[in-house]
């Protein structure tokens, strides 16, 4: 199971011999899903070269806290923020010093100061020095501190001593940063998501569209994300900014939007069709924009409009087919046209809206929604669109599992 799916680690490596496992960990980090950003003190280059681990990180290692070019790329507090866990692995008898009492001397210990995300150590060092009552004074502290403390483990030392310092290996350490994370609702799940309009050229300058803001397709793509999935998110065009950890597909066209579902379904496991797609498409699109005749106040024109394809529909025809999840916008008979569609598009699952009330209507921050399945019906009372999207990706989650029980592997 990806348990670290979309997590981000950032990982510490002090100036030990054990230095060289770090890139193993890595590889086993990255394949939880993990999104690793390593941070080496000097001690640590003298043991593996920075540029082993940003090949296999697949991101710059950060090396120094003075240094301005690689502080205008990601400075030290903007990486302390962006960890959701920091692992020093391994951790040296001095970095254990430095933790404990607070110094920031350099870019890792400056970190470890700086976060407000869990940290851990893996100690790392000579049994005489573990054993040391300094060292064991400072772990102490580190531990009052909520500092985890992975290892170490008994055995034969790289100096040749026997006893406690070896650092814990690479498969021990990556399922200990996994349980720092209790499982969440999607952990390791893929969803893809469409929101927002579709816009339906006419000519180079002209469009048919509608209202859609794609306020609720974001909040759904963040709160799957919360709740520990991988997020691909489709969008016609509209003015939101793109949520952290999603990546976003812009489309205009019902086509494009078409192509780019089907382009990314490729291991989904739930999709949910939340965009207002365009029912129809000019047949043709003009090659030059169209011209009024001045001269002619009565003068009409005539677009001859044809179907779209129904991407949601698309989807759950798919002999392979995700989780699949609709929309329905409706201004009359809500809940019959709702569960019509549910059944004519085979959908696992569908939300109602009524989009006749300008309160909870396409532009509207907030929504009341109701979620209908087969057998199945949930009212969800008035609220803004970021709390309904927490309530509606907790509902379709609960059916998934339900229908495909819990765990990826
Ligand atoms: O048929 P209707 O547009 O009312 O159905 C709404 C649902 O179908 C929504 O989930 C919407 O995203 C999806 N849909 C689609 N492709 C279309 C039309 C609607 O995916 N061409």
């Amino acid at each position: 199971m990806q348990r670290l799916n979309n997590k981000r680690v950032l990982l510490g490596v002090s100036g030990g011999i054990a230095a060289y496992k770090s890139a193993e960990l890595i590889r086993l980090l990255s394949k939880q899903g993990a999104d690793v950003r390593v941070v080496m003190t000097k001690g640590a280059c003298e043991f593996i070269t920075p540029l082993t681990l940003q090949a296999l990180s697949g991101n710059p290692v950060h090396l120094d806290l003075l240094d301005a070019k690689a502080e205008a790329g990601m400075g030290h507090i903007e990486l302390a923020r962006w960890a959701d866990v920091i692992l020093v692995a391994p951790a040296t008898a001095n970095i254990i010093a430095q933790m404990a009492n607070g110094q920031a001397g350099d870019l890792l210990t400056t970190l470890c100061l700086a976060t407000s995300a869990p940290t851990c150590i893996a100690p790392a060092m000579n049994q005489g020095m573990y054993l040391d009552e300094a060292t064991q004074t400072n772990i102490e502290l580190l531990r009052e501190k909520d500092v985890r403390v992975f290892g170490p483990a008994d055995g034969t030392q790289a100096c040749g001593d026997v006893g406690p310092g070896r650092m814990l290996e690479p498969e021990q350490l990556a399922e200990h940063v996994a349980d720092v994370f209790s499982r969440e609702l999607l952990t390791g799940r893929k969803v893809l998501i469409t929101g927002g309009p579709t816009q339906e050229a006419i000519d180079p300058v002209r469009y048919i569209s509608n209202h859609s803001s794609g306020k609720m397709a974001f909040a759904l793509a963040t709160a799957a994300v919360e709740a520990g999935a991988s997020v691909t998110l489709v969008s016609g065009p509209v003015n939101l900014p793109t949520p952290d950890r999603i990546n976003r597909v812009d489309i205009l066209s019902a086509r494009e939007m078409h192509q780019a579902v089907h382009d990314n379904m490729k291991g989904t496991d739930i999709f949910i069709g939340c965009a207002a797609v365009c029912d129809y498409r000019p047949a043709e699109i003009m090659k030059d924009k169209i011209k009024k005749n001045p001269d002619d106040p009565s003068e009409t024109l005539e677009i001859k409009l044809v179907k779209n394809p129904d991407i949601v529909s698309s989807v759950a025809d798919l002999k392979e087919r995700p989780f699949v999840v609709g929309f329905a916008a409706e201004t009359q008979n809500v809940l019959g046209y709702a569960a019509d569609k549910l059944r004519r598009k085979k959908l696992d699952l569908i939300v109602a809206n009524d989009v006749s009330d300008d309160e909870i209507g396409f532009s509207s921050d907030n929504n009341e929604i109701t979620v209908l399945g087969d057998d199945f019906e949930e009212p969800m009372s008035r609220a803004s669109k970021t709390v309904l999207a927490r309530k509606i990706v907790k509902v379709v989650a609960q059916r998934f599992e339900s229908e495909n029980g819990t765990g990826k592997e």
